[in-house]
């Protein structure tokens, strides 16, 4: 079961501490979200697991992390500055503004008139201005990155020359991005500032390159089905040449069923694009075009590479996998939730995270707080757990009421400590996902718990092609 809606985690991202609405005080800021102290466990754990797969579990990608805010000519080359626009129009009636490729049936979603005014272009970079300028000194306008890769892109060279590496190669990023979205919405969907989780896979112009895009999409498949989100909720979209962005020959995005409500239900989790050689070669000074002009007189650098084994010079192509921290943990979120009901017949909301994910691995619980001993022992297991996994102690409810919040934050593990454990040093281990209970020494408990946590195995990268 997942849940029925992104509503419901909406409920429990504020109910238990993973999500708030930003700025609440001052009424929010629209579409803008805090991660609170079980969300900002969660992405740290999907980063983590998603570093570790690309950056540790493979020979042939390096990370990095770049500047947010980069050299404006950066966004010239890249072709941000003249087109990366959302398409505008107006409603004459109700003056709302829409996103053109958004309306359904020529109707506004306001108001239902079909009165609108010629689309226009909206370019999303969000601006800033660098220095202590006057206002209105174009000089000094920098733009918020909309996208990690091209921190990635003006850094080939440097990675490639200090790693010494030979193509192919990748070069990983994780980091803040931002869009003045037209229309944001739908939670953590689609928000104004989200963080990327992006890899430029380096290959020569002779590769297959739609094989590579097919290799990538699988490695993801394969990665998202190790967090617990399951096939059948994933769905892969070949996005048709008219939609394609200016830089790809190919994309697919891999599509998570954020509204099974809904007729529609896919959204865009990720895209997997051949990029082609266009990054690279339009941020390089040698660059020429048709007529035999510098296409980028500004460059002082030519990113090209020079393979040895066929003597020649050329710049290489890029496959992309791009996925988004947030959209992942609210796929994660959805497909973990569950409810099941207990001996008394109520509901209870288990979220079922992958032990990697679970922003708490394991819960110590005193049955008794007013018993010096068992609390005692308890603090003590916690402190001794600690070094090895994320662990809790808490007494702050009956022992009923600490199994369903563990239960509805995806905690794996709770730990009693009770009167016999005083006589037997060992302690009850309830099991989230069956509720099943089993008495473990304390002696062996870290051991135990660590074997059962251990990630979901990832089948090692085939050779790359
Ligand atoms: N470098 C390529 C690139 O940025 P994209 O499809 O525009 O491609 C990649 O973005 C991913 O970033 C998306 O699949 C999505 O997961 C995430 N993303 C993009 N815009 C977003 C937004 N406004 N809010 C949340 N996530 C977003």
């Amino acid at each position: 079961m997942a849940a029925p809606n992104i509503d419901t985690i909406v409920s429990l991202a504020k109910r238990r501490g993973f999500v708030f609405p930003s700025s609440e005080v001052y009424g929010g800021l629209g579409s803008a979200w805090d991660y609170g102290p079980l969300g900002v466990e969660l992405c740290n754990n999907v980063k983590q697991s998603w570093w570790r797969w690309l950056v540790y579990e493979r020979d042939d990608i390096d990370g990095i992390d770049s500047s947010i805010i980069l050299n404006r000519l950066v966004w010239k080359y890249s072709g941000h500055e003249a087109t990366f626009n959302d398409w505008l129009i107006d409603c004459r009636k109700c003056k709302g503004r829409f996103r053109a490729d958004k309306i359904v049936d020529n109707k506004c979603p306001s108001c239902g008139a079909s009165d609108w005014t010629e689309a226009r272009p909206f370019n999303t970079m969000l601006q800033t201005k660098l220095g202590a300028v006057a206002d209105d000194d174009p000089t000094a306008l920098a733009y918020l990155r909309p996208e990690t890769a091209q921190g990635i892109f003006i850094n080939f060279m440097n990675v490639q020359t200090t790693m010494r590496r030979k193509l192919p190669f990748g070069i990983a990023q994780v980091g803040k991005s931002f869009r003045n979205e037209v229309t944001p919405g739908n939670f953590i969907l689609r928000t104004r500032e989200f963080e990327q989780m992006e890899m430029e896979y380096f290959v020569s112009p002779s590769a297959e390159h739609s094989k590579l895009v097919d290799y990538w999409v699988e490695q993801y498949l394969e990665w998202f089905g190790s967090l617990g989100i399951s096939r059948e909720n994933l769905y892969l979209y070949e996005v048709p040449g008219e939609e394609l962005a200016h830089y790809s020959k190919r994309t697919v995005d891999i599509m998570y069923r954020y509204f099974p409500e809904r007729e529609k239900p896919w959204e865009e989790l990720m895209g997997i694009a051949w990029r082609t050689d266009f990054d690279l070669s339009t941020h390089s000074k040698n660059k020429l075009d048709e007529e035999g002009k510098r296409v980028n007189p500004d460059s002082t650098e030519d990113l090209s590479y020079f393979d040895e084994p066929t003597k020649q010079r050329f710049y290489p192509h890029v496959i992309e996998p791009a996925a988004g921290v947030n959209r992942t943990v609210l796929a994660v979120l959805m497909d973990a939730y569950s409810e099941r009901t207990n001996d008394k017949g109520e509901t209870r909301v288990i979220l079922k995270l992958s032990p990697q994910l679970a922003p708490i691995k394991a819960a110590i619980l005193p049955l008794a707080k007013n018993k010096p001993e068992i609390v005692g022992m308890a603090k003590a297991i916690k402190r001794s757990l600690q070094p090895l996994l994320r662990a809790v102690y808490d007494d702050t409810g009956g022992i009923g009421k600490l199994y369903a919040r563990q239960d509805e934050i995806g905690t794996p593990f709770c730990i009693t400590v009770d009167h016999q454990s005083l006589e037997d040093e060992a302690v009850t281990v309830r099991d989230r996902d069956t509720w099943e209970q089993e008495r473990i020494k304390i002696t062996d408990l870290a051991e135990q718990l660590q074997k059962r946590l251990k990630p979901y195995p990832v089948a090692p990268p085939p050779e790359p092609i």
